[in-house]
């Protein structure tokens, strides 16, 4: 099969979450099998620095106003997967991140940004002879490509097929109806079956309306979408396609988060031997600023700072998480308010709990690797890396019964084969609960030992997701004959 992958961002060439890592791994799966693909996203400044360009650039007929955008192939600087950077200067090379400005606004043209970027890829798939390359499917991501589909329809119905996947139903593209004009979208759209959302428009209402099939990143998120609670105002529209939506569970890129070869953590691993992960807890404790104590348990937590996460939940908690004998370790940027409580945290229980604000990839390795418990108290969560890794790891997961962490985790208490901690409710308390019962198997390290290696061994290779992929796939160009 010939498949277009097309997102706002792409492990290793741009990073907000985990969006990201699927769409750089997922490719790679479909490649391994022998198919052809290419993955393409905006050509930002450390995305062209980082890629491997290798071939001439193909001029796009059209740059929205932007004055020249331009497609380069290129492939990932760490694999040979191929990969398409729409360089448009105008449009992404600016500092600041690939969605906010450096101050965390959005950019203010972001509807015509990723139009560009959708209409990239949809003149890809229609077939409009611009690389002398047809795919078979273009799979779009989020609310960023929701017009790849929209585009496709406007200017043909044929060509490759459309899989949009929902990695996040929260974040939903929603801008006055007035930008129509300036993306060159027919005023037929403009309708509440099509892209209309309460008097604005929803660029990922396109994606769920005009897409050959959806998907989102684990069962239970796709079960969860079709109730009030998780739409977001757009379960009504999940529930109309729910014939074509399917939930698959992301993998995890074993070439990138494996203790046995990361070149990020104080001494490999794996689950025959863990003996080096006691060297990772003393890196991990040395460079967090924590006391060197080998008989405490770290709970560990990498994420962004947002209401969705309930990094507030454990905030509220830590003096009783600190009074149980955790030390806390905790890592992420976002909302400037819980940015500056986990700094208070660090201040008032210096020693014990300590915070560390900002991205950086490596450090997320480092406390993977050298904590005891990891913590994803998330209100949602679509699908959830950080626990799976966590597993990997070693790291025994403590997650909220929801999405792809209730489709990961098994609760220790309730299966025999339990890989973790899962509480349900959103309280301190709740947490609090699910932590005692971590605190209390840690102090039996026989019966602790077990878990994790049952947890290391649980295959979450992409792999498995990539099978399921293909179906849908299959489906879709069996559907359009
Ligand atoms: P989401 O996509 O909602 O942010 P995921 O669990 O799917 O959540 O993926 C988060 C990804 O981003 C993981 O790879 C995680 O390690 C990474 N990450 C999040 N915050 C940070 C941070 N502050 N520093 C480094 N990596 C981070
Ligand atoms: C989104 C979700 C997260 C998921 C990730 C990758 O950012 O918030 O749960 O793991 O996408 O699919």
């Amino acid at each position: 099969m010939k498949i277009l992958y097309v997102a706002g961002e792409v492990y290793p060439l741009a990073k907000t979450g985990g969006l990201a890592d699927v769409v750089g791994a997922l490719p790679k799966a479909f490649r391994s099998l022998g198919d052809e693909v290419r993955v393409m996203l905006p050509g930002y400044p450390e995305a062209m620095a980082k890629a491997v360009h290798a071939g001439e650039p193909i001029p796009l007929p059209d740059a929205m106003g932007y004055g020249s955008a331009r497609l380069i192939p290129a492939h990932m600087p760490d694999s040979n997967l191929d990969v398409l950077l729409l360089d448009c200067p105008e449009a992404f090379a600016r500092p600041g991140g690939p969605y906010l400005d450096a101050d965390g606004r959005d950019w203010p043209d972001n509807p015509r940004r990723f139009a560009l970027l959708s209409r990239a890829a949809a003149l890809i798939g229609i077939g409009g002879g611009l690389m002398g390359w047809q795919p078979d499917i273009v799979h779009a991501h989020d609310w960023q490509t929701g017009l790849v589909p929209v585009y496709m329809r406007q200017w043909r119905d044929g060509g490759a097929g459309c899989v949009f996947t929902i990695h996040n139903l929260h974040y939903q593209g929603v801008f006055p109806p007035s930008i129509l004009g300036e993306l060159g979208i027919d005023p037929a759209f403009y309708h509440i079956d099509a892209l209309e959302f309460w008097g604005n428009v929803s660029l990922l209402k396109g994606g769920l309306v005009f897409s050959d099939f959806l998907t989102t990143v684990s069962p239970t998120y796709a079960r969860e979408i079709q109730t009030e609670g998780f739409g977001y105002g757009l379960d009504g529209v999940v529930r109309w396609r729910a014939r074509n939506l399917r939930g698959i569970l992301n993998g995890i890129d074993h070439d990138i988060w494996n203790p046995a070869i990361d070149p990020a953590i104080a001494q490999t691993y794996s689950a025959d031997d863990v003996s080096g992960k006691a060297a990772c807890k003393a890196a991990l404790q040395a460079a967090a600023g924590l006391l060197p104590d080998a008989g405490a348990p770290i709970l560990g937590l990498v994420g962004r700072l947002v209401w969705q996460k309930g990094m507030d939940i454990v905030l509220d908690a830590l003096p009783e998480i600190v009074e149980m004998g955790f030390q806390v370790v905790i890592q992420g940027a976002g909302e400037p308010e819980l940015e500056a409580k986990c700094r208070e945290a660090a201040q008032i229980f210096a020693g014990r709990v300590a915070a560390h604000i900002g991205y950086d990839e490596n450090f997320a390795h480092v406390i993977e690797a050298g904590s005891d418990v990891f913590a994803v108290p998330s209100r949602f969560e679509p699908c959830g890396l950080t626990q799976m890794y966590a597993l990997g790891y070693g790291t025994l997961p403590v997650v909220r019964r929801t999405g792809g962490l209730a489709d990961s985790v098994a609760d220790v208490d309730e299966h025999p084969e339990g890989t973790g901690f899962v509480f349900d409710g959103e309280t301190p308390a709740d947490f609090l609960a699910a932590l005692i019962r971590a605190r209390e198997l840690y102090d039996r390290p026989a019966a602790w030992a077990e878990v994790r290696a049952r947890g290391m061994r649980v295959d979450f290779s992409w792999r498995a997701a990539a099978v399921r992929y293909r179906e849908v796939y299959e489906a879709v160009l069996r559907a359009r004959g």
